[in-house]
């Protein structure tokens, strides 16, 4: 059973919220998780690129998935799925990179924005955890190696090279580079409208979660009584509303630390 901790000890069943859930990767993230016992609500929109113009639920999706057709750019949509949940998977996407790249009002805002609602909503009706789906393509093209064995990330193809059919990856000198794993400490690089959003989902996901963790593990830590390290002590609130230590953040510009959540 998953815990929503993540620690793997036995405990309640964790719920998890699929956005884009109905789609490739999160239709079998749901055959996992619910293998894992856990009750799966999905939020999809059912796109018609993606499931067809009737938008019907499709029939590889298990029958325990809890759907519901919604919309992640919809704030009270999310929110309601948030207060029954213990984690979310954000997988809702436009997933594209020649579409994005003339569809680019839509691509910025179902991903750019979408993750931005979710965001938000997330403040003020937080989870345990969550996941969002990120991209290779924000890499823009892999790693590779001279001939010496030192590591390149080379720029664009030179429209000349390509231009003489030469699509290979080539060194100053025109020797052919040769490819390497590409890790995720590779500079990001992004080449595409699809790209720049995935970037724009992965990027303020961490940021927030960042933030909201940090004050997890102050919140913990005074509990305890293991920690008092912060000069001001203002403000009790609630510990499940990180909504409220949000707004006393934006409201002390002299460091979160200072609004401590208390249980
Ligand atoms: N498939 C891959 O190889 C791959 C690789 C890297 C990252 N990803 C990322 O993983 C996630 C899932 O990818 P996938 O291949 O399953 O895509 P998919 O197109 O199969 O699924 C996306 C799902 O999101 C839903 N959706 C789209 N817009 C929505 C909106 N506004 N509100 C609610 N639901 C919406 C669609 O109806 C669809 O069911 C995406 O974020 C994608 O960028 C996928």
């Amino acid at each position: 059973m998953l815990s929503p901790d993540g620690n793997g000890h036995a405990s309640a069943p964790v719920t998890v919220l699929i956005t884009g859930g109905t789609g490739f990767v999160g239709s079998h993230l749901a055959d996992e998780l619910l293998l894992h016992g856990c009750p799966v609500p999905v939020l999809d929109n059912l796109d018609p690129q993606v499931h067809g113009p009737g938008r019907e639920w499709p029939d590889y999706l298990d029958a325990d998935v809890e759907c519901r057709r919604g919309e992640v750019r919809d704030a009270e949509a999310v929110r309601d799925e948030l207060r029954r949940v213990d984690a979310v998977f954000h997988f809702a996407a436009a997933v594209g990179v020649g579409q994005s790249m003339y569809e680019i009002e839509h691509y910025t805002d179902v991903n750019n924005r979408g993750t931005a609602v979710l965001l938000e909503v997330l403040t003020r009706t937080p989870v345990a955890r969550l996941v969002v789906a990120s991209g290779m393509s924000i890499h823009g093209e892999g790693l590779y190696c001279d001939r010496d064995g030192n590591e390149v990330a080379p720029p664009e193809r030179p429209r000349a090279q390509l231009q003489e059919g030469r699509v290979e990856f080539e060194a100053a000198d025109g020797e052919p580079l040769t490819p390497l794993a590409t890790p995720e400490t590779k500079p990001t690089h992004p080449a595409s409208g699809y790209a720049l959003s995935k970037l724009d989902q992965e990027k303020p996901c961490l940021m927030i979660g960042a933030v909201a963790r940090g004050m997890q593990e102050a919140m913990a830590a005074v509990a305890d009584g293991a920690l008092d390290p912060f000069p001001v002590i203002t403000h009790s609130i609630p510990l499940a509303d990180l909504g409220r230590a949000f707004d006393l953040m934006r409201a002390r510009p002299d460091g979160f630390m200072k609004a401590v959540v208390w249980p």
